[in-house]
Formats: structure tokens, C-alpha cells, sequence
């Protein structure tokens, strides 16, 4: 292994360690939050697992970046990013559908193509440990959007999905060249290429997230014109026109 390929996977898994202690804070910020307009919600005490689930990934993950003599990782930050108009109830939802029907469902997808491919042992049982619980975060999301859907008009959430997609992706995956522009070793580190990525991304997007949206009264079409533009390349992420 190459200096170079021991850094960026070092990197990589530490910032997958802060990742999902963030994720841990969310899911039990949104448990606590959720009684409050649904008291018998079930996503309640799905969030309470899943914040446990997320401490253990985050251990799993930190013990991978160190043997790759990776930083320690920053501070976790926790808070909400839904829109500072939002009232509560909205918020969670926003939330919800970022957090859980978009970020886990990618890492799903994320993590079946790393098990696919020829990973290191070590990296093998992490991502195996940990994609077999992000099945089951990314359905908490639907399940309470289904829930909201039952009861009132979330088709307000529309057009914000692109932001939600803006701040999931990772900065440069569109502008990134295709197969063959960066190191294959990395992929038995855990570290996808980009264009591998971005294949995921918008495959994902396509497959999961954009029928899921439209089923549950979300349109799906704002979204869909942003990745269009995306994939176009007029847009770069987080860029202005
Ligand atoms: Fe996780
Ligand atoms: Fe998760």
C-alpha cells in the first residue's frame, strides 16, 4: 500500500467515523421530537436503535481509520438542517426524508458496491456490519413520510428536495473524470472512486428515492430537474450559475 492510498483511506474512514456520530445525535434529537405531534409513532423507538447502531458504526469506523493511521476526527456537530422557517413538525419531516430516505438509502447502495468488490478482510466485515443496519435506517424515513403522507399535505417538501440532495452530495463527484482517472486500489480500502460514486448517486436517486417520493406525495419532478442540470454539467454542486 502506497503512502498515498494509506492517507486517503485513513481520511476517508474517519470522516465515515464523524458521519455516523452525527447521525447518532440526529436520530435521537428526531425520537424526542416526534411524540410531540405522533405519540404513537413506531418510528420513535426505531430511531432510539438506530442511534445505537450509529455509535457502534462510529467506533467500527474510527478503529478502521486509525489502523490506517488516520486523524483522530473531528468534533461531531448536530443540528437541524432543515429550513429556519420551518415549524417543528415540518422540520422533523425535512429531516427525516434527508436524513434517512436519502443519505441512508445512498449509503446502502454505497456500501452493496463496496461488499461486490474484492475489499480487505478488516474493510469487509465493517461495511457487511454496517450496511445490514442501514437497511433497516433508510426505512424509518419512508415509514414516517408514509405516516405525515396519511394525515396532511407534505407536497410543500418538493421543492426542497434539491437542497436536501445539495447537501448530501459530495463536492466534485459531477465534475470528476470517468473509469481509470483515479487509483482502483483504494476500492479494497473502502474508498470509492468518484465517478464510482456518482454512478451510485444518481442510479439510487433514480431507482429509490425519486419513485419513493412521487408515491408519497412528494413530486419528485424539482429534484429531477437538479440532477439533470447536474449531470449536464451547468451546475457544479454548491456552485452558483
Ligand atoms: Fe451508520
Ligand atoms: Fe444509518
Amino acid at each position: 500500500m502506497t503512502d498515498e492510498v494509506r492517507r486517503l483511506a485513513g481520511a476517508a474512514w474517519a470522516f465515515r467515523a464523524r458521519v455516523e456520530r452525527e447521525a447518532s445525535s440526529r436520530f435521537v434529537r428526531l425520537a424526542a421530537a416526534i411524540p410531540a405531534f405522533d405519540p404513537g409513532s413506531p418510528v420513535v423507538g426505531l430511531l432510539r436503535r438506530a442511534a445505537a447502531d450509529e455509535d457502534r458504526h462510529a467506533a467500527l469506523c474510527a478503529d478502521l481509520a486509525a489502523a490506517y493511521g488516520g486523524p483522530a476526527g473531528a468534533t461531531p456537530v448536530d443540528a437541524s438542517v432543515a429550513p429556519r422557517t420551518f415549524g417543528a413538525r415540518d422540520a422533523v419531516l425535512y429531516e427525516m426524508v434527508a436524513a434517512c430516505c436519502i443519505a441512508e438509502t445512498e449509503s446502502v447502495a454505497t456500501l452493496a458496491t463496496l461488499l461486490a468488490g474484492a475489499a480487505e478482510p478488516r474493510v469487509r466485515s465493517v461495511v457487511h456490519e454496517i450496511a445490514r443496519d442501514e437497511v433497516v435506517h433508510g426505512r424509518m424515513g419512508w415509514a414516517h413520510l408514509a405516516r405525515e403522507a396519511a394525515v396532511r399535505d407534505v407536497s410543500f417538501l418538493s421543492a426542497w428536495v434539491p437542497a436536501m440532495l445539495e447537501g448530501s452530495v459530495e463536492p466534485g463527484i459531477f465534475s470528476a473524470g470517468g473509469p481509470g482517472s483515479e487509483p482502483d486500489e483504494l476500492l479494497r480500502h473502502g474508498v470509492l472512486p468518484s465517478w464510482r460514486k456518482r454512478e451510485i448517486f444518481v442510479g439510487t436517486l433514480e431507482e429509490v428515492v425519486f419513485p419513493g417520493l412521487d408515491k408519497l406525495g412528494v413530486p419528485a419532478a424539482p429534484a429531477r430537474a437538479w440532477l439533470t442540470e447536474r449531470l449536464a454539467g451547468r451546475v457544479s454542486p454548491g456552485g452558483m450559475r
